[in-house]
Formats: C-alpha cells, structure tokens, sequence
C-alpha cells in the first residue's frame, strides 16, 4: 500500500490529490477566473495564481484525504506538455516536498494522466478499470488524438489534429459569437436548446486517422460575416441554433473518425479523455457507437475530464509501481 499526492499545474487549473494505490482519497482544483476577461489564458498571471493557489491547495489535499503529510510515499508531478511559468510552479514545489519528505518523485506526462483517469478507482466506481487493447480519443484544448492503448504506458498514436486542437476550435468558435471563455460549456449548454440541423458546416477530407479543424473555425467565420451584413442581429436572433450546429459539426467529425478507426483496429474497448470529453453531444455520440457495434465505452466521470491531478496521481501510482522516479534536476517540458 502506498501514498502518492499528485500536483498538477500546467495550465490554468491548481490542482493537488492524494491517492492509496488506485483508490483517490481527495482531488482539489482550484480554477483560475482572472482570465476570463482576457477571453484566453495569460501566462504571467496564470503562474502568478499557481504560486498563490499552491500551498493551500496541496493542504486541503492532504486533510481531505484524512492523512498526515509524513504517510506520504511519494510525490507525482505534471512535468509536460504546458506553460512553462505554470509548470515551473507546480515541478519546483514538488520537488522540494519530496525533498524535505525524503520520498521520490514521479514525473508524468499531462496527455498520459488525461488518458489514465479511467483508472482511477472511487468509492463510487462502479464498473472496473478498462483492459487492453483500449482506443481513446483524447480531445482538450490543447490536443486532438486517436491513440491505441497496449498497456498503461504503451500508447500507439493513431491520428491527431494537424492544426488546431477540437477544444481550441469550440473555444474560437465562441469567441466569435462574442460568448464567453471557456466557450466549450457555454456552447454545450446553448446548444441544448438549439437545432443541430439548423446550418451546415463543411469538414475537411483529411486522409487517414487525423483531423483538421482550422478550415471549419474559418468556414464559421466566414458564415457569420456574410449573415451579418444581412441581418445585423443574426448571432442574437440564432444562438442557440448556431450552438448546437457548430457543436454537431466538431463533435461528429470527431466520432465518424474515431469510428472508422476503431473499427479497422478491432477493439472493443473505447474511451474519451481530455476537457471536451465533458462535451455531451460527444459523450452521447460515443455511447451511441458503443451501442451499435457492441464496445464496452469508458466515458470520464466529469471532474476527470478537466485538468485535476487525480489523473496524475494515477499515472504516478503506476510509474511508482514500476520503480520509475525522476531525479531532482529534472525541467519541465512546454511540448
Ligand atoms: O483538458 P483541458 O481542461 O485543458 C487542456 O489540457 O487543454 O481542456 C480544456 C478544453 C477547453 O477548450 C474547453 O472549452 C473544453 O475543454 N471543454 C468543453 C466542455 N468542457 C470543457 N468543450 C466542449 N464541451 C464542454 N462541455
Ligand atoms: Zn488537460
């Protein structure tokens, strides 16, 4: 039995958890809402808000999880991919609690974690943990890919975007329309109002498993600027119906892809991971397929699906059971 606390901070959520074994005894988050007037995140004071948010965050962690700070076997960070001045916050700290703990440290890799967080083991976990071979689609702000679990640590990259990311695309989309930052839940939430089939947008043909979404963002763009000139209230007047349209397009183009290579790869095991997994049209369409071609469909509870270092703690509890500690010089890494 061992104790991992995992501190997470690449982007703009502070993030600290406690874990025994796969079990998560506490996950803290402390999201950042200075960059909502900015429309985006901005680094300095994204790692300004770590430094501020970490020491509480990491002590509510630990009382949260009914332990003692000495129980502590060991600490896992996100090392990668981010911001460097919000990694640097969360890398610096871990080290110099393992340090003064006398425990190891674990690196993880941030898309990993995402991917790891189906399992995760709750009290209220009701099915077990996925098996082998188990294709995820890993959709958040930052990266869009089709990847092909072998084991925990033996990811096979299938397909990925080869510009902007699926939650990068949702999130300008909004910002066009005027609507707030993160746009990714204001459009899911306006959109259950909407008609999906109310406007059409065009997808890319991109060969093989991989995605584009910058033409789409344009073609939205595009879109708007002529309605616009016709009717000066157009955004107002079909908000709802522009939601649900853009939301279909995105999110269907990333279900038939996945489909498709799912079922060229055989599985039967599928999952979503990353921030837009919290997407339910996305969250629908995945249990739809399972559904019709008979796969066992592994869809993150919601606090998973955003960053927390729960994920981390559970890619750190598996590294920990292999022996896999970073040394203390280790940097963190931006890609
Ligand atoms: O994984 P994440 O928290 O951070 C990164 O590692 O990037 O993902 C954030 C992304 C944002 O683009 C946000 O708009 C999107 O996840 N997102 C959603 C929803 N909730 C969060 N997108 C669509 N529908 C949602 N309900
Ligand atoms: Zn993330």
């Amino acid at each position: 039995m061992s104790y991992i606390l995992a501190i997470e901070s690449s982007c703009d959520d502070t993030s600290a958890a406690v874990l025994r074994d796969d079990l998560l005894l506490s996950n803290v988050i402390a999201s950042q809402k200075v960059h909502e007037q900015y429309g985006g995140v901005v680094p300095e004071l994204a790692s300004r808000a770590h430094q501020q948010n970490i020491v509480p965050v990491v002590d509510t962690a630990i009382r949260n999880a009914g332990i003692e700070k000495e129980q502590i076997d060991a600490v896992a960070f996100t090392r990668g991919p981010g911001l460097l001045g919000s990694l640097l916050v969360g890398v610096s700290f871990a080290k110099s609690f393992a340090q003064a703990l006398g425990v190891p440290l674990v690196e993880v890799n941030h898309l990993q974690a995402h991917v790891l967080s189906h399992f995760i083991r709750t009290p209220e976990s009701a099915t077990p943990p996925p098996q082998f071979p188990l294709m995820c689609l890993l959709v958040s702000g930052g990266h869009t890919q089709i990847l092909l679990l072998h084991s925990h640590f033996d990811m096979e990259l299938i397909g990925q975007t080869i510009d902007d990311a699926a939650g990068e695309a949702i999130d300008k989309a909004a910002k066009i329309m005027d609507l707030g930052y993160p746009g990714g839940p204001i459009i899911d939430r306006l959109a259950q109002q909407g008609n999906a089939d109310a406007f059409q947008f065009a997808t890319p043909h991109i060969a093989g498993y991989d995605y584009s979404f910058s033409g789409i963002k344009t073609s939205f763009l595009y879109f708007l600027r002529d309605r616009l000139v016709e009717e000066p209230d157009f955004i107002e007047h079909h908000k709802a119906d522009l939601c649900a349209s853009i939301q279909k397009c995105i999110m269907g183009f990333l279900l038939k892809k996945f489909e498709k290579a799912a079922l060229q790869h055989k599985v039967r095991q599928v999952a979503i991971a990353g921030g837009v997994s919290a997407n339910s049209y996305l969250r629908n369409g995945i249990a739809a397929l399972g559904k019709k071609h008979h796969w066992q469909v592994f869809v993150p509870p919601f606090q998973f699906c955003t960053d927390n270092a729960a994920m981390v703690g559970i890619a750190g509890h598996f590294k920990y059971l292999r022996g896999e500690f970073a040394d203390i010089s280790l940097p963190p890494y931006t890609n």
